[in-house]
């Protein structure tokens, strides 16, 4: 079988040389930073209107965790375009951060169209060093489609408990890796090396479930899932919530 990966990677590899290529000479990743918003603006799209009830349930009780002040403070990390605003309270005062500075565009827009969210800033930086944003000043904490493509997952979890307040809540929806004995997960496999190249540094076959597991959360609420997506490799999916 690792024989069988190996042999169609290769195969792929050759179809995808042109990128190669660019990365080789340094050149993809400016290309990537560039296209990639403009690519999941579309995708997000999609991906909302097919997911749209496992949203809503998954943000139903985000009111729960508002804190003293009356008003839900939430941090989303890995914003990309915006998403996530429709699904969010009225009056919930919203801060952004991603390491990609050429979403800000794409995330005004998304503030246009979202009046009912309070938008307060946009911080670009990594989600593993999140030193913009104070210890425990936020009462939830969003990552969607994030934890894929994240270089360290631990340390990530690590800062979103950081800044969580006592009983402020981590809320997440990511593809996984697929059932290792499914062909879903054959081709996560064989696709993996492009794929990662192509979707700005998103791995196919990661098992968050693993790391959210390990991280120090009072409590978590998992589920598995098989999206609703008509992109196949990414139906294996887990959401929920954990509470610091
Ligand atoms: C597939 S997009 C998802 C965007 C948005 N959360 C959504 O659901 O539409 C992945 C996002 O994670 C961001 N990202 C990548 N590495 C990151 C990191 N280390 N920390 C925070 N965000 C990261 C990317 O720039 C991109 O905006």
């Amino acid at each position: 079988m690792a024989l069988t990966i190996f042999i169609l990677q290769l195969a792929v590899y050759i179809l995808a040389f042109p990128i190669y290529l660019l990365n080789f000479l340094g050149l993809w990743n400016r290309i990537c930073k560039i296209w990639f918003p403009h690519f999941l603006e579309r995708f997000a799209v999609m991906y909302n209107e097919q997911m749209a009830s496992k949203k809503r349930e998954l943000f139903s009780n985000l009111q729960e965790f508002v804190g003293s002040s009356g008003k839900l403070s939430l941090l989303e990390v890995g914003c990309g375009t915006g998403a996530n605003f429709k699904y969010y309270p009225p009056g919930c005062r919203v801060t952004c951060i991603d390491p990609n500075p050429n979403f800000e565009k794409f995330l005004i827009k998304s503030v246009a169209e979202n009046r009912h969210v309070q938008f307060e800033r946009f911080v670009v930086a990594a989600g593993e060093n999140m030193h913009q944003v104070a210890d425990g000043s936020v009462d939830a904490v969003v990552c969607t489609l994030v934890l894929c493509s994240v270089e360290n997952q631990e340390q990530i979890l690590q800062e979103v408990c950081r800044v969580l307040r006592p009983g402020g809540a981590f809320y997440f929806m990511e593809h996984v890796a697929a059932e290792r004995s499914t062909w879903n997960y054959f081709w996560q496999q064989v696709l993996h090396p492009v794929w990662y190249l192509v979707f700005d540094g998103c791995t196919l076959t990661r098992e968050t479930w693993k790391a959210l597991e390990r991280a120090n959360f009072s409590k978590l609420k998992l589920q598995h899932l098989q999206a609703p997506l008509s992109w196949e490799l990414l139906r294996p999916h887990i959401y929920g919530y954990a509470v610091k």
